[in-house]
């Protein structure tokens, strides 16, 4: 296989590939793995001079899995703006949190929740996002769902559940007889991560604190955790979603406890049509919880 120059068809290819896998924003030149900064500050801090590269990065005879011939690069561009975490300036993800925790012990309605998390920095991926994306339905519903965090339409309109997978999770709410006067629709992040990647464990750790708060303002009896990081964020459970769902797990809310309904993402529907049949299960046992005959 010839390895000549890239061609403008292969740099455009290229770059389709990685708009289909979701990479379609760009953020730094250089990839982070932030499963492993979770003491570090945040990358937009002001950037340290470049270093030069290792030598053995730089080394022809190890060009390393993937590594292609660049053309050399021009200038370096401007650091990206300093930005710090939260308003309060805490430098680590575990100081936003508790930033997060103190401020959102405060607010007393869903309006003052709402525009607190406006006016928060603290989360990284409020910079990255068009919009805060906050709840849909009705907040004075007893039954509350809540996913993972906006995808690109629902990051354009504010609002979750906007795109195919909130249609067909309105599909599954009408099979059972609701909809979202009857239901109150949320996310554990209310922000859209870049590329709609999954949001890494210190972004759901800073949100956390803001979606207890949202759980206890809104006052349901019922939660339905939709896939795994929801599952995993409210019940605390570490076993996957095929192993989590179909189950009522216990949640305190102030002094009551109430239950959460752990059942599987509809956009993991959409990729899997033939788990359907698991959701229906689940769904017909939240219709019977409804109606007090389960
Ligand atoms: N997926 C989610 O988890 N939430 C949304 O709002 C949209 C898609």
């Amino acid at each position: 296989m010839s390895h000549g120059p890239d061609t403008e068809r292969d740099v455009i290819a290229d770059l389709d590939f990685h708009v289909e896998a979701g990479v379609d924003l760009c953020l730094d030149e250089r990839p982070h793995d932030r499963f492993s900064e979770a003491d570090e500050p945040p990358a937009w801090r002001p950037a340290p001079a470049r270093r030069a590269m290792p030598a053995q990065d730089a080394s022809p005879a190890d060009p390393g899995p993937f590594r292609r011939e660049l053309p050399p690069r021009g200038p370096a561009p401007a650091a990206p703006p300093a930005r710090t975490y939260g308003q309060s300036a805490a430098a680590k993800p575990g100081e936003a949190a508790g930033d997060a925790r103190a401020r959102a012990r405060d607010v007393t309605s869903l309006e003052e929740l709402e525009q607190l998390l406006a006016g928060f920095d603290g989360c990284p991926l409020k910079f990255t996002a068009k919009n805060l994306v906050f709840a849909d339905g009705n907040p004075a519903s007893k039954l509350m769902f809540i996913g993972e965090a906006p995808g690109a339409d629902e990051d354009r309109v504010g609002k979750p559940f906007m795109g195919r997978s909130g249609q067909l999770l309105d599909r599954m709410m009408a099979a059972i007889g609701l909809d979202r006067t009857k239901a109150y629709v949320t996310n554990i992040v209310p922000w859209r991560p870049p590329g709609n990647r999954n949001p890494t464990p210190q972004e759901v750790s800073i949100c956390k604190p803001f979606i207890e708060r949202q759980i206890e303002l809104a006052d349901p009896d019922i939660i339905v955790c939709l896939g795994s990081p929801a599952t995993q964020a409210i019940t605390g459970t570490k076993d996957g979603i095929l192993k989590a769902r179909g189950r009522f797990y216990p949640y305190r809310v102030g002094d009551r406890e109430v239950r959460a309904l752990a059942t599987l993402h509809p956009a993991y529907l959409l990729r899997q049509p033939l788990q359907k049949r698991l959701a229906w299960r689940d769904f017909r046992l939240l219709r019977a919880t409804l109606d007090g005959t389960a």
